[in-house]
């Protein structure tokens, strides 16, 4: 329906595929009478029906193409769908089935264009070359029987190096240029026409992440990270104070450690560890000994020169809702720091993300959405210029998206509160989760919590120098 509102260039193709009912294709038919160049796609070979029923009562004469199921197979994580089980797609039968119904009709000459879509990502151009030889080779054969074959269309797929590898070896990745697509499937296409004397058709793609990837960068916030454990010398005499086998354990410990025995050292620290768990729920031990014995164990495997205990930095995002791609999980997206000027908060900006990222994300776990900014090209002294500014959804919007009423929750609370609760009340309804700085708020973390400094100068000034400490390690973190 957008495509039908945009004036494009009368010559190019609007593809109709996915699966169709009659308004679907009663609108692809009334679109040909406002010079668009629909072409029905089918997808399924009962579709058939429909658009013949729609173009006699429209008087529409349709272009039709159809989508093969290629037996090529796409083995990646995004080529699932593809193959002979895959579900989308005519087999060889039901394609030659589709062209018998159109001879009977008179109508084969509605019939010119021929689809497969082997999945995203496809990883080498030898893949690309099998699956694009494979439906040149079913073009041709449509053109032996008659139909009026002018275009080939060979989905989507190109894909898009998100890790850099520009290697075959990952889903995130693939080992081809832009170039080299585009030359492995004029080749195979050349290589079968020329050989079955067919003249080329016209090459169209289409290509979603690799055209429209670039477009978006999800731009968050890192607000805190764990801090490594304290180790506090002045608790050692709790150790002393271990039943007999901890004990036994903590001095065999130190003696492997002396004799620098790494391996001897992990043992008894598991060990006594487990111990003490075990008898700090038997309400052996107090909680200070259990404290003690974890400082004991982290100092002596740094003694040992083991790495680092693993950090975790929280982000304010949520992967659900702004990042997931096929399945949202095991996804790679580029990451880099973003400098921020006259600020003292930790950003992030999430790269090409713009492709199913934004379409697929699901409200599950009710963290709203981002503000969106739209960013355009333009002349000038920062050759950028922002044309639209959009807050993402509020606590209330949330609310309301899950079939709650927020006006009336605030209602009912008001009469429970006086009137400086229930404007704090009300802000928290209006607030929105993403990139919104609350300096009341800021103040509040940078002075209750070493780890929730936040985005504006005015609360650097009370943020303990921990706080940079972590930011430093932060900024240790940006690939
Ligand atoms: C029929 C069809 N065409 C094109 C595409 C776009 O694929 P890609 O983003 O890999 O280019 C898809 C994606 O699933 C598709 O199903």
């Amino acid at each position: 329906m957008s495509c039908l509102a945009a004036r494009g260039n009368p010559d190019a193709l609007l593809i109709c595929n996915g699966y169709k009912d009659d308004e679907y294709v009663s609108l692809a038919l009334i679109a040909r009478t406002m010079g668009l160049n629909t072409v029905i796609v089918l997808e399924q070979e009962e579709e058939l029906d429909i658009v013949v029923d729609a173009s006699r009562r429209l008087g529409v004469r349709p272009v039709v193409g159809m989508r093969a199921k290629l037996r090529t197979k796409h083995a990646g994580h995004f080529g699932s769908t593809s193959g002979e089980k895959g579900k989308f797609g005519l087999n060889a039968a039901q394609i030659l089935s589709v062209v018998a119904k159109l001879k009977t009709l008179g109508m084969l000459d509605c019939l010119q264009l021929l689809h497969f879509h082997i999945g995203s990502q496809i990883p080498t151009t030898a893949l690309l070359g099998d699956g694009v030889g494979e439906a040149a080779q079913i073009y041709c054969e449509l053109a032996r029987l008659g139909a009026a074959m002018r275009v080939i269309d060979v989905g989507g797929g190109l894909g898009i190096d998100y890790d850099g590898s520009h290697s075959a070896q990952t889903d995130m990745s693939v080992a081809y240029s832009l170039e080299e697509y585009a030359a492995a499937v004029v080749a195979a296409v050349g290589r079968v026409c020329d050989r079955k004397g067919v003249a080329h058709p016209i090459i169209c793609s289409e290509s979603g992440r690799a055209l429209v990837s670039h477009h978006s960068v999800l731009v968050f916030e890192a607000f805190s990270a764990s801090a490594p454990g304290r180790i506090d010398p002045a608790t050692g005499y709790l150790l002393d104070e271990l039943t007999d086998d901890c004990h036994a354990d903590y001095r065999n410990l130190m003696a492997a450690a002396v004799r620098g025995d790494f391996d001897t050292c992990a043992l008894y620290a598991d060990q006594l560890k487990r111990r003490c768990a075990d008898q700090f729920k038997d309400g052996v031990l107090g909680l200070e000994h259990l404290a003690a014995v974890d400082s004991l164990c982290e100092i002596v495997a740094r003694g040992m020169g083991a790495a680092e205990p693993p950090r975790t930095y929280h982000i304010n995002l949520s992967v659900f809702t702004s990042l997931p791609d096929m399945w949202a999980i095991g996804q790679i997206l580029p990451l880099h720091e973003l400098p921020v000027h006259g600020t003292r908060g930790y950003y992030l900006g999430m790269f090409l993300g713009g492709a199913y990222q934004e379409a697929l994300g699901g409200l599950h776990n009710l963290f709203g959405g981002p503000s969106v900014v739209r960013v355009s090209q333009s002349d000038g002294p920062h050759c950028f210029a922002v044309t639209r500014a959009a807050a993402g959804p509020s606590c209330a919007d949330v609310l309301r998206s899950m079939q709650h009423e927020p006006e009336v929750m605030f209602e009912v609370l008001k009469q429970r509160t006086d009137g400086a609760t229930a404007a704090a009340l009300a802000r928290a309804f209006g607030a929105m989760p993403y990139l919104s700085f609350d300096p009341e708020a800021a103040a509040m973390a940078s002075g209750e919590s070493s780890g929730m400094s936040s985005d504006s100068e005015g609360s650097a000034a009370g943020a303990a120098e921990e706080d940079d400490d972590e930011w430093e390690f932060m900024r240790g973190l940006t690939v």
